[in-house]
């Protein structure tokens, strides 16, 4: 072999390697081969010193060209490497974001539901509604009539005290407040009926409640009450309670009793205490029902001919029983809820369960 073609052959073969190079890594062990000290360009140089000073020359100055074609080679071939490296990181890299577009997002939003209480007003509406009762709605924001003067609740009684009652406006020219039961809705109805010539009345009347009450394991300053009343020829007190008893069974089941014991509400005379077994303790005593085994879920009785009086029916001709409890404490009896609070402190983990 002739000294020129074998340098061009040389790097020939170098051109052709570092070609096929195809990694960083590929292309630092071809630069080893073809320009590192082992290799036959390094080797060519070494000889140079046994030649003749012409020869020397001329084939030093071509293994020189020769060794600078190769080092641009490598140099070029090892940018390329780096970049398509870079290129094939950045694709591998890539985030498709075709995948947030809606409709295929994987976790679709969690559906919300009814509050407890609220769940509780339906399911008590469907029961009366199944035994024959109208569902009817009255303001929250009441006149002193409404809430107290029509109900038979004298000026001195201590519901109408500013200890138990929130006062919008005192007074001139009416004063107003927020209700702190459903009764005055019966009052809304015995009116209207007599207006409109529409009576019998059998209706009950949800809805939500306001009172002075500190917050603790059985009240709450803002509830709800459920309220009955029915106006009719012939009712008994044993209407009122065989109503009461046919409720509690279907709402809380056969298990659960309830007991009527006397009290006094001025707009009902008999009146009486509406109790159902403790759900929480089932009768035993524990600190919800404050060791006594019942709870009290609301008052009854038979509506106080004063209240006909107030808004023009006539007791002679009819008589009428009417009962009003917590929707609330129901909701806390039905699934055993130790403390009321819970339903107002908006503890989704809590609310989650029902
Ligand atoms: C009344 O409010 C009468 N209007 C009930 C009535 C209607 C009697 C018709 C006769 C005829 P009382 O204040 O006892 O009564 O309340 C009735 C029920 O409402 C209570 O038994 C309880 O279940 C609920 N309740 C009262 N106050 C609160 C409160 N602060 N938080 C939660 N529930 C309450």
């Amino acid at each position: 072999m002739s000294e020129p073609l074998d340098i061009e052959v040389l790097v020939e073969r170098a051109k052709e390697a570092i070609a096929a190079a195809i990694s960083t890594e590929d292309i630092r062990h071809v630069a080893a081969s073809v320009a590192g000290k082992k290799s036959p360009l390094a080797q060519a140089s070494r000889s140079l010193g046994s030649l003749e000073p012409e020869r020397r020359k001329v084939l030093g100055q071509k293994l020189h060209d020769a060794r600078g074609t190769i080092d641009e080679l490598i140099e070029r071939r090892r940018t390329e490497i780096k970049f398509e490296e870079l290129a094939q990181e950045m694709a591998e890299a890539a985030i498709d974001l075709t995948e947030f577009i809606p409709g295929s997002i994987p976790a679709p939003a969690s559906r919300g539901h009814l509050h407890l209480v609220s769940q509780t007003q339906s399911a008590l509406e469907d029961v009366f509604v199944g035994m024959g009762f109208e569902v009817a709605e009255g303001p929250e924001i009441e006149t002193d009539w409404f809430n107290f003067g029509a109900l038979n609740i004298p000026p001195a009684h201590p519901a109408r005290g500013m200890w138990d009652t929130f006062y919008l406006n005192l007074g001139e020219p009416e004063t107003t407040l927020l209700r702190t039961h459903t009764s005055p809705v019966q009052i809304h109805l015995m009116e209207e009926a007599v207006v409109d010539g529409r009576l019998p009345i059998h209706a009950v009347m949800p809805g939500r409640c306001y009172r002075r009450d500190t917050p603790d394991a059985r009240h709450l300053p803002v509830f709800h009450q459920i309220e009955g009343l029915v106006v009719d020829k012939g009712i008994t007190f044993a209407d009122l309670a065989g109503t009461i008893e046919v409720f509690t069974a279907a709402y809380f089941g056969p298990d659960i009793h309830s007991r009527l014991r006397p009290a006094y509400f001025p707009f009902t005379e008999p009146s009486a205490e509406f109790e159902i077994t403790c759900t929480i303790c089932l009768g035993e005593g524990c600190q919800t029902c404050s060791q006594t085994g019942w709870i009290e879920l609301g008052g009854c009785g038979m509506v106080d001919p004063a209240v006909f009086g107030a808004v023009g029916i006539d007791p002679g001709e009819w008589t009428g029983f009417a009962f009003g409890f917590g929707v609330d404490r129901c909701a806390q009896m039905r699934h055993q809820i130790a403390d009321m609070r819970a339903l107002i402190e908006n503890d989704i983990r809590f609310l989650r369960q029902f």
